[in-house]
């Protein structure tokens, strides 16, 4: 597959993989390509773990599901990042931005707007969008055959240092890679960033579960597994291939001169 199209074409997967493992040989790619992005000093300052066994599998969908429902019903999640979130076509297309919310119940279609509002939390516990949300979530962890734990080493990601910012935007590199990789593979990705979200005791399992060192950090959980075409979508899902014009986001000499390209 040809760079370009990799990136165009990678996406997150929302929804269920194949129920098949994925090869040693298509895992060793993954990391492989990881390894080959830029570091500072070339210090490859990450660490992955693969988690694989079922019973751990099992385990970390359940942190998942439970993290999403607390989360979720807490209602500060959705307040923080409602300004993202997009309820038509014609919205996405004039934003170029955001998430949009295109798949759900129909009972809850016509409350949709106001359920993602300032003032829906309330709503939305009761029409139990929380408890839907950590079902579907406890399975995809679950079914997902890797999880992929990413570390960083603490001898670099230091959170007030040149090098911590320097590791992340490694390690930032280093997923893409691996991403864009999966993509040419056919193997789908999703962040699980609810167990970092709830955080407290949900994030700290998941550490116990992967033990690192003193010196290493987990920053990250992914999901992978082979793209199933005919999977069925989550209950509540979205969708967020749109992107804004370069001439949106680029500036020329400086900030807000906008830059046009020549076709
Ligand atoms: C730092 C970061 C955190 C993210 N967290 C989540 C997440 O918790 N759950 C999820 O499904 N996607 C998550 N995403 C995926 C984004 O929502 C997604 O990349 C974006 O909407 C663009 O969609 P695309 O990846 O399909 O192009 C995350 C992505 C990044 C880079």
């Amino acid at each position: 597959m040809d760079v370009f199209q990799a990136i165009k074409s990678r996406r997150t997967t929302n929804g269920h993989f194949l129920n098949k493992p994925l090869s040693d040989a298509h895992i060793k790619m993954l990391l492989e390509a990881a390894s080959y992005a830029p570091s500072h000093f070339n210090s490859q300052p990450w660490r992955f773990v693969l988690i694989r066994d079922k019973a751990r599998r099992e385990r970390l969908g359940k942190i998942a599901g439970r993290s999403m429902r607390e989360v979720m019903a807490k209602g500060d999640f959705w307040k923080r990042y409602l300004k993202y979130f997009r309820f038509s076509k014609e919205e996405t297309e004039k934003t170029g931005d955001g998430i949009h919310i295109d798949n759900m119940p129909a009972v809850l279609k016509p409350f949709v707007k106001y359920l993602f509002s300032e003032k829906g939390g309330e709503m939305m516990n009761k029409l139990r969008v929380p408890y839907i949300l950590a079902i579907d979530s406890k399975k995809l962890v679950a079914n997902s055959p890797l999880i992929l734990g990413v570390l960083l080493t603490k001898e670099e990601y230091k959170k007030n240092e040149h090098s911590g910012l320097y590791s992340l935007l490694s390690l930032g590199m280093a997923i893409e890679n691996i991403w864009l990789t999966a993509t040419a593979l056919g193997i789908g990705v999703q962040f699980i960033s609810l167990p970092m979200e709830a955080g407290g005791a949900y994030w700290q399992e998941c550490i116990d579960m992967i033990q690192p060192p003193d010196d290493f950090e987990l920053i990250a959980l992914f999901r992978f597994g082979y793209i199933d075409p005919n999977a069925k979508r989550p209950t509540i899902d979205w969708s967020s291939a749109q992107r804004k014009p370069v001439s949106e986001f680029c500036y020329e000499e400086t900030f807000g001169n906008k830059w046009i390209p020549k076709e």
